[in-house]
């Protein structure tokens, strides 16, 4: 069914107010343009609202645009976007015209593309909000299984191989992971909290993706896919290239399937010695209530009889205003309920343990949907 364009219109105001608030850096200055071209315009909001909703409209539209640019490169309109290792370009004032126009040029084979793909965005930079979740488990010492839940690409797979870089105005400057890592992911730490950083990166054991769709990056179309669905920033740019170089060198095993379907097939075959750690980012958000429950059920039942973490990396839900929880299913604190009325926009990061049967739930802090910053509660 098609999605009412006023409601587009608004997702894309959100986002582009999320990737890039008034305080982001100048490189985010295109992600914000692309949306809010699209926010403002009748006939891309007319174009964009033909996408079922559960496609995400604003999103997979704004892939599908880059990707078009990017095959295309049209002149001067590819100049306005980043390349792989060079300096962010800047956007000028009729940057909107001309992606507008070019878009409008290109609709049907837009929507083409938004037909034959899903938004399948694979953020590399969320390992950094995650790995501060992981200490605990990284401290117990017992072999560590990381499973990734909708890994796309499965780049968090990796996060072992990354170099973490943490830093902030009121935050003493840290470093985790290899020095000579490829992918370096620089996050700034706001707040008055200090993020309680592993002194390294986890030893993982064995590491599990699942995805209803897993995403094989041996393949060039679908490298070029998940290249459009990145926001066009260069740090981001770099980073996914860099991350889909790693995941190419260490392939990990890969289990297609639902979430709920798989999982607990996934557990049986993890040794008993070993402690799991389930990581999600930005995908169980997307779950109806009741897939939801029954995740947060399947876990449950695994941690009454196994050591485990869930953590997860997702803005409240349910999606929008009307939100309330975390999706580990934890009241979402009033500091980050009234950060989201006033239209912020973040991840948050919440992680229920088991030990010995005993669950401990806890919201941990809330960061930037692409790891420019993470804030500690
Ligand atoms: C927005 S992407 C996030 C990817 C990655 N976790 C990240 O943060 O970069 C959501 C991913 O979840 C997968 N997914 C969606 N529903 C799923 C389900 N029910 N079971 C398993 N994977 C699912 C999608 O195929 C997609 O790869």
């Amino acid at each position: 069914m098609p999605t009412d364009p006023s409601v587009v219109a608004e997702q894309a105001g959100m986002i582009a107010a999320a990737w890039s608030p008034a305080d982001a850096p100048a490189s985010w200055a295109l992600t914000a343009a692309q949306f809010e071209a699209l926010r403002d315009d009748c006939e891309l909001l007319a174009l964009a609202a033909t996408i079922p909703a559960d496609r995400l409209p604003p999103l997979l539209f704004t892939a599908a645009a880059t990707f078009l640019v990017l095959e295309r490169s049209p002149a001067p309109l590819r100049n306005r976007f980043p390349r792989l290792g060079e300096l962010q370009p800047p956007v000028d004032g009729r940057f909107k015209d001309a992606y507008r126009r070019f878009c409008l040029d290109h609709g049907d084979r837009l929507l083409a593309l938004c037909a034959e793909h899903r938004y399948q965005m694979n953020e590399v930079g969320r390992c950094a909000e995650l790995l501060p979740a992981l200490a605990p488990a990284i401290a117990d010492g017992r072999p560590l299984v990381l499973v990734d839940i909708g890994t796309g690409a499965g780049l968090a797979l990796q996060l072992d191989r990354y170099r973490y870089v943490f830093d902030g105005p009121g935050a003493r400057k840290s470093t985790v992971g290899e020095e000579r890592a490829s992918v370096v992911i620089e996050t700034e730490v706001r707040g008055s909290r200090a993020v309680p950083l592993p002194p390294a990166p986890p030893r993982i054991a064995e590491r599990i993706g699942i995805d209803i769709e897993p995403l094989d990056l041996g393949d060039g179309g679908v490298r070029d896919w998940l290249y459009a669905c990145i926001p066009q920033e260069i740090g981001a740019v770099n980073r996914f290239h860099r991350a889909a170089q790693v995941a190419l060198e260490h392939p990990a095993r890969m289990v297609r399937g639902d979430a709920c379907a798989v999982l607990p097939e996934v557990l049986a075959s993890i040794p008993d010695d070993a402690i799991v750690c389930l990581i999600d980012s930005y995908v169980h958000v997307f779950f109806e209530p009741e897939e939801l429950r029954r995740f947060r059920a399947l876990v449950d039942e695994a941690g009454a009889s196994r050591d485990l973490d869930w953590i997860s990396l997702d803005p409240l839900v349910p999606m929008g205003d009307a939100a309330t929880d975390t999706v580990i299913g934890v009241p979402a604190p009033s500091a980050l309920l009234e950060r989201q009325r006033r239209g912020a926009v973040f991840g948050a990061l919440a992680r229920v343990s088991y030990r010995g049967g005993e669950r401990l739930e806890a919201v941990l802090g809330f960061a930037h949907p692409g790891a420019a910053w993470i804030e500690w509660l």
